[in-house]
């Protein structure tokens, strides 16, 4: 695996490769991220992957300076996973001046995750445009885990006319339904076997409304006075549509259930299609 932290090593490195797939990544790789890379290997030629802590999408309280940074262990990863290349840019590599050119995503940007984490999206939608203007792929994956996240970047790269197939990557779960996660490590021996139940009720809506019932609001509120009683701080639960994260108007439109609460320090997310 070539590894290659300045942009014109890494141009020229791409030079010549037939289709690059590309899978964006923090690091502190886990298993759902590697499912993603042999997700990658499907759709093309050439895998690249990157590993770059993206300051501009963590807000001032949140936990960039904390986020767990284990790149020896991910390089290693990596190779096993047979990835063709790895782009590991330094801060003054991929931002070498202020950045002051952003990608602002639209309303949605402010909604779910975006009310929690003001600024995120604008963060995440900026270095991905960044990245993939650095890469050029053809392919780029990313998880489902991070709904919110792969439905912005969809539409931006549809919008800008950006010539990139997004593909979305099947969340991976522990044997107890609870989605792998960085910020999983967070977890204290107890919040680890309590974690599990926000896929349990997730998946609990997802039968009732598959069943017929269509009292979203009564659906969500439950869902988040049993999260609440267990201990968690719930943030959202929301039922909403697939394409473009409004609450669902009447009408077929396929669903997905989504979710963030806090579990002791860490906040855990997690969604599910209806
Ligand atoms: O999902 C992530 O790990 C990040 O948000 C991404 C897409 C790599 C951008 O920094």
């Amino acid at each position: 695996m070539q590894i290659h932290s300045a942009i014109p090593d890494l141009r020229h490195a791409l030079r010549n490769h037939g289709r690059v797939v590309f899978v964006p990544t923090m690091g502190n790789l886990h298993d759902g991220h590697l499912s993603l890379m042999v997700q990658a290997r499907e759709h093309g030629h050439t895998v690249v992957a990157s590993i770059f802590v993206n300051r501009l999408q963590f807000g001032p309280n949140e936990d960039f300076e904390k986020y767990p940074r284990t790149f020896e262990a991910d390089c290693e990863k990596l190779r096993e996973a047979d990835i063709d290349l790895l782009f590991a840019p330094t801060e003054a590599d991929l931002y070498p001046e202020r950045q002051q050119y952003y990608v602002d995503p639209p309303g949605i940007q402010n909604q779910l995750e975006g009310e929690v984490r003001p600024g995120h999206f604008r963060g995440v939608a900026t270095v991905v445009l960044k990245l993939f203007n650095i890469v050029q792929p053809q392919v780029a994956v990313f998880g489902k885990k991070d709904y919110q996240q792969l439905m912005i970047l969809r539409n931006m790269t549809r919008q800008l006319a950006l010539p990139i197939e997004i593909v979305g990557g099947e969340t991976v779960r522990a044997d107890d339904g609870l989605a792998l996660s960085s910020r999983n490590g967070y977890l204290s021996p107890s919040e680890r076997s309590e974690a599990p139940r926000l896929y349990r009720i997730l998946s609990g809506i997802r039968e009732a409304v598959l069943a017929g019932d269509k009292d979203f609001e009564r659906l969500e509120r439950a869902a988040t006075v049993e999260l609440d009683s267990h201990g968690w701080k719930t943030d959202y639960v929301a039922i909403r549509q697939q394409s473009d994260l409004q609450v669902p108007l009447a009408g077929n439109n396929p669903l997905v259930v989504l979710a963030a609460s806090r579990l002791g320090t860490p906040r855990l997310i997690d969604n599910i299609d209806i």
